[in-house]
């Protein structure tokens, strides 16, 4: 059955500075966390890092015309922060601010509108050398940052996002340190969180300051679709806590001015929660035009039985976990076809979390802002429809089919959906994995930069330009 999306529904694909831009060292870019954290040995899989990435930098024509060749409206891409300000309290950097107006401008000749994510993961390394996301300090330079942002690149921005996954900053930077700055501490974690709240709330204001209130702004959450699994009210209670700290630590302070008590109690052990200001949450609570969910696969989740119950095995199970006070959360083995990533495929996981955050918050437009799969490709000799080789990438097809699908469910089940990004325009650096792991619906060849074509791509021509699925 053929489903035909709304009118005006945005169909795009998305990136992120780090992952794509390379050209570390020019235009006056300083070091972020994750050139600091690439440099350590044992950080990134492949040993590589994002020095050179897809030098989307240098190629930011070639890839806004393969935006246009596969008919899309959006291109969610995200700014350095460190290419904006160089230095620590130092002057706005001109030049970085330059680049990235060729680019929105190169994106309006190209009728593609502009979702820019103001940070995602790439902190200037000046400011984790003061404490980072654990410090407030780095919240208050952030709205600093938006609203120079703001200033200079005006209405050449369709949405302003101020975070991506503050989950993974928060949990896999301070938390067990798989990410940048790669520290291993739960109570600088839980300090993250709240600064990366308020961070969020500050940015906001700082952009209506400049724009007004026509300015569209959103934040990206990678919500968790947590299943019990089981009806034992014990395993209930295991998928609850993993909310808690996954979903609600953001939702909560986000769109309801308010921490889930719960959260509090669970880590009192941890942290006293003294860096909650009074006001903060008011600041944090700002109205938003659009919620973006980032969405791979689901979690199955049951009690954790421990046999032996001493303080030293507790706190070795909760360090299982990214996440603080896990301990009695045991997270089961995916199942079925794992994509590259070992992550389970369920659609009916990204329809299902779209339809109750439609019913949580009515009236707040969602958009699908990352959803993608990665998978060992393979390079055909010719092939393309445009020439030269082909990726036939068969999984990767059906993953994004089934999944359009499910936002077109979704809609139909009343979610205000108003945008579908496929994760990634380009294969890209995947972080602490490295170049190992191709998330693009276009393959890059790493050795000369040439961007080939995959299946996945000739099929996300069809349904943007098409509108159907
Ligand atoms: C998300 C990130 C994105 C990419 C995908 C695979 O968590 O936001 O940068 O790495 O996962």
């Amino acid at each position: 059955m053929t489903y035909t999306f709304p009118p005006n529904f945005l169909w795009g694909v998305a990136t992120a500075s780090y992952q794509v831009e390379g050209a570390i060292q020019e235009g006056g870019r300083t070091p972020s966390i994750w050139d600091t954290f690439c440099e350590q040995t044992g950080t990134i899989s492949d040993g590589s890092s994002g020095a050179v990435a897809c030098d989307q930098y240098h190629r930011y024509i070639e890839d806004i015309e393969l935006m246009q060749e596969l008919g899309v409206g959006a291109y969610r891409m995200s700014i350095s922060w460190s290419r904006i300000f160089p230095e620590y309290q130092g002057p706005v950097n001109d030049e970085g601010v330059q680049h990235y107006l060729r680019v929105l401008r190169a994106l309006r000749s190209a009728g593609i509108k502009a979702v820019v994510t103001l940070y995602h993961w790439d902190l200037p390394q000046y400011l984790q050398d003061r404490g980072g996301w654990a410090s407030r300090e780095t919240a208050v330079a952030f709205a600093q940052y938006a609203q120079v942002l703001a200033r200079a690149f005006g209405d050449l921005v369709d949405t302003w996002t101020t975070l991506n996954e503050p989950w993974c900053s928060a949990y896999l930077g301070y938390g067990n340190g798989m990410h940048a700055p790669g520290i291993r501490d739960y109570e600088q974690t839980l300090a993250a969180a709240h600064h990366l709240n308020l961070a969020h709330g500050l940015a906001v204001k700082a952009i209506r300051g400049v724009l007004g209130q026509n300015a569209k702004i959103s934040v990206t959450l990678n919500l968790q679709v947590n299943r019990a699994a089981s009806d034992k009210p014990e395993d209930i209670a295991a998928k609850q806590r993993a909310d808690l700290f996954a979903n609600e630590i953001w939702l909560g302070p986000m769109l309801e001015g308010r921490y889930d008590d719960k959260i509090m109690q669970a880590t009192k052990e941890i942290s006293d929660w003294g860096f909650v200001q009074q006001g903060d949450l008011e600041i944090i609570h700002q109205s938003l035009d659009n919620l973006g969910i980032n969405y791979y696969s689901t979690a199955y989740v049951k009690q954790r039985h421990m046999s032996d119950s001493s303080e030293a095995s507790r706190i070795a199970a909760s360090h299982a976990n990214p996440m603080p006070a896990q301990e009695y959360v045991e997270v089961l083995p995916p199942t079925g076809q794992l994509t590259a990533m070992g992550w389970n495929q369920e659609p009916e996981g990204l329809r299902d979390i779209l339809v109750e955050m439609s019913q949580r918050y009515p009236g707040l437009a969602l958009a699908v802002t990352e959803n993608g799969s990665a998978w060992d490709d393979e390079v055909e000799s010719g092939g393309s429809p445009f020439g030269g080789e082909i990726v036939h990438d068969p999984e990767r097809v059906a993953y994004l089919d089934a999944h359009v699908r499910a936002v077109a469910e979704a809609i139909d089940l009343g979610a205000a959906v108003s945008g579908y990004f496929a994760w990634s325009l380009l294969d890209n650096f995947e972080w602490s994995l490295g170049y190992s792991k191709r998330f693009g619906i276009i393959r890059v060849d790493y050795e000369n930069q040439e961007r080939i074509w995959k299946d996945s791509g000739l099929r996300y021509r069809e349904i943007a330009r098409s509108n159907t699925v």
